[in-house]
Order: C-alpha cells, then structure tokens, then sequence
C-alpha cells in the first residue's frame, strides 16, 4: 500500500485555520470557571452555553427565533442523524426518503436499522420534486407511509448542490400532503462562500413534526464530536427517550461555548475564504486536465466536488490505481443508496494545502485516462443526465 498523499476523501475542516492559540485559552477558562460541572453529567440536552450559542448562530442565518431549550447537543451531527431515524422508525423495513446520492455515514446507519431507502434523483437544485411526488404517490398507492424524508439540502453530500426556495417550499407541500416530516441534515451551514443563503426548511414551515440536523465538525473541527437537533415537543421528548448515554462531552462543548461567545461570523468569515480558494484550484486544476474527459459541480459552499467520470473508466482499477500513486477519494458507489457503481466520484478539498491539491488533481486525471477501456469522447456534456 503507497502513501496516501493526496487525501480527497473525508469532509474535514481546515487544519490552517484551525483556533489553538484562542481555544487553549477558552480551555484553561473553561475548567477553572466550570470545574463543578465538569465534575458531573452534561444531562441530555447538553451544556446550556452551547445551546444558546448554537440557538444564536441559528436565529442569526435564518431570521428565525430558536428556543435553546428545544435544542439537543449530540456527538456529532452522525449521532444526530442515528437519533432522528430512531425517533421515527417504528418497525424494521419501515420507509425512508432521501436523496439519490447521499452521506454515507447516514446510509450506513440507516442499513443498520434496516430501514427500506427510496432515492430520489437529483439535479443542480438536489432532490428532484417530480420523483418526490412520483414516489410519494407511488408508496400511498402501495399503503406505504414513508416514516420522513431525509434532505441535505444546503451543500449537499456529495454532490454540493443547494435546493433554491422555491424547491424547498414545494418539498414542504408535499410533506404536508403525504404526511410525511422532513429530517433535514445541515451538515455544512456557514461553510458558505459565495450568493444567497437559502433558508432552512425550519425558517419556511413550522411544523411541529420536522427535525433539524446540524454539526460543529465543518465549520470548526471534527474532532469535538459535537451536532445538534433541533426539535420542538412532543417530537423532542420522541429523540430524547431514544437517548441512553447521558449527554454529550461537556468539556468540548463548553470550550466551543466560550469561542463562540459573541456569535460564529467572525471564525466563519476566517474559515470560508481559504476553503472557497482550495474550491477554486480543486475546479482549475480539473479544468487544465480532465475538461475533455469529466464533469464536475462547482459549489457555492461546503467541502466537496463531485465528478462524473466516463462511463467506460474501470472504478475498481481507477481506485487501485490513484491509491499507488498517492491519491484517495471516494467512488460513487460509497454514496448510491442501493450501492450502485456509478461513474462518479467525491473529491473533499477542505484539509489540504494548495499544494496538495495543485498535484494531486493532475494525478487523478491520468489515472482516469489510463484506466479507460476506450480513448472515445464523452457522450455527455453534463453531471446529471
Ligand atoms: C450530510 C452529513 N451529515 C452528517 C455528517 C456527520 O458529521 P459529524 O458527525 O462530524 O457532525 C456528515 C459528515 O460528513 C455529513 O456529510
């Protein structure tokens, strides 16, 4: 196995930016200020600061008010994610909605409940409401009551389209028409570079039923495991009941409180603007080697780039041989809800340098060529058919 050099698989944070002179010191304030608390368990909602933190940076992007009581500090936005189906499911085989192309982490833990997945395709506005509505018709027909439809709205995983309003508001009706809540996973809030900020599905509609994701990993770091719910009673109490391991890292979450005591713009206006340069390299560096070859999304926030490659490309051989020449990614198959191998793959260009990424998409592309079956134009123009 050679080193991985160019490692464009997982969506992590910049390790530039990365806060240690201003959290060591929120750290050494943190434990002489709340020692006492430190000495007992968080509760399952979680350190209050943070919450009215988070319930802050919320109001602040969306215009709305959110009660920080009727917030819920998770491990991580995954732990959010395994919670909301929890809450939901009532028996194994019951149905899910999502998105054709979705995070992995989520199909992971949704095969593990043994939930039955339904995909939607997708276009540059996400989840296409024709074949929501197609779908949803469908299961009624069938007398099948999909438990909720999951959306990544915002910088979707892996593609890192964002659904314009207009979508939203009509998923919104159809939810209401069908019954159905929306789990909505925004993952990737903040880690915003350019245009408008679509609202949340929360900030349209105010149906008790809805459930709000989100995390702490992109726009500050992985490694603190924190996410949080945001839902409002009875729909609350249904998670909270879900949840046995009495409340999430105290001492991470007070140490974020204390960064993040007077709002996240200003960390956020520090963090986006080198990840948006590494979006635009990644995109060049495509552009100078693979344009007659590849497609690609350009996105307008988030960590990811998705790719289409030609259809008579090898994906096996294509991961082996990126893999000996330094290179990782993940293939489309990691985000196909029915584990389909399809001609795409995920490059993640938030953690590496300039650098990196400056040789590494040349290296990519070359091994795209030579694992072809075929030295054919593309018979596509586009990411989606
Ligand atoms: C859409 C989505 N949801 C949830 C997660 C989980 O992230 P975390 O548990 O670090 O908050 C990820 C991580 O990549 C993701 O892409």
């Amino acid at each position: 196995m050679s080193e991985i050099l160019y490692d464009f698989g997982a969506g992590r944070s910049d390790p530039e930016t990365f806060p240690t002179e201003v959290l060591k010191e929120a750290a050494a304030r943190v434990i002489e200020r709340e020692a006492s608390a430190l000495t007992n368990y968080p509760g399952n909602l979680g350190h209050a600061g943070l919450r009215r933190a988070m319930a802050a940076r919320e109001t602040e992007r969306e215009g709305v008010q959110v009660d920080p009581e009727h917030l819920l500090l998770t491990n991580g936005s995954m732990q959010a994610v395994t919670l909301s189906a929890e809450a939901l499911q009532d028996n194994p085989a019951d149905t899910v909605i999502l998105e054709e192309y979705s995070y992995p982490g989520t199909l992971s833990a949704y095969r593990s409940l043994r939930l039955d997945m339904v995909g939607i395709p997708l276009d540059e506005g996400g989840m296409k409401m024709d074949a929501l509505e197609m779908e949803l018709k469908r299961l009624h027909r069938e007398g099948r009551t999909p438990k909720f439809i999951y959306a990544i709205s915002t910088y979707q995983n892996p593609t890192g389209f964002v659904m314009p309003k207009a979508r939203r508001l009509e998923m919104i009706e159809l939810a209401r028409r069908y019954e159905v809540p929306i789990v909505e996973d925004n993952c990737y809030a903040d880690v915003h570079y350019e245009g408008d900020v679509e609202p949340a599905v929360y900030a349209l509609d105010d149906d008790p039923n809805h459930i709000y994701l989100c995390s702490l990993s992109k726009i500050l770091a992985p490694g603190f495991r924190l996410g949080y719910v945001y839902a409002r009673p009875p729909m609350l109490e249904k998670i909270l009941a879900r949840r046995h391991d009495a409340g999430s890292n105290y001492f991470a979450s007070a140490m974020v409180a204390e960064f993040y005591k007077d709002g996240i713009a200003a960390h956020a206006a520090h963090t986006n603007p080198p990840l948006k340069a590494k979006r635009d390299l990644t995109c060049d560096k495509l552009e100078e080697t693979a344009a007659d070859i590849c497609r690609w999304s350009r996105p307008v926030g988030g960590l990811f780039i998705w790719v289409r490659i030609p259809d008579d490309t090898d994906r096996q051989k294509l991961y082996e041989l990126a893999q000996s020449r330094g290179v990782n990614f993940l293939p489309g198959i990691a985000f196909h809800y029915q584990t389909k191998n399809v001609p795409y793959l995920r490059l993640a260009f938030g953690h590496l340098t300039q650098e990196q990424i400056a040789q590494g998409v040349p290296i990519l592309s070359q091994c795209i060529r030579e694992t072809r079956t075929s030295n054919e134009a593309i018979t596509f123009d586009t990411l989606f058919d």
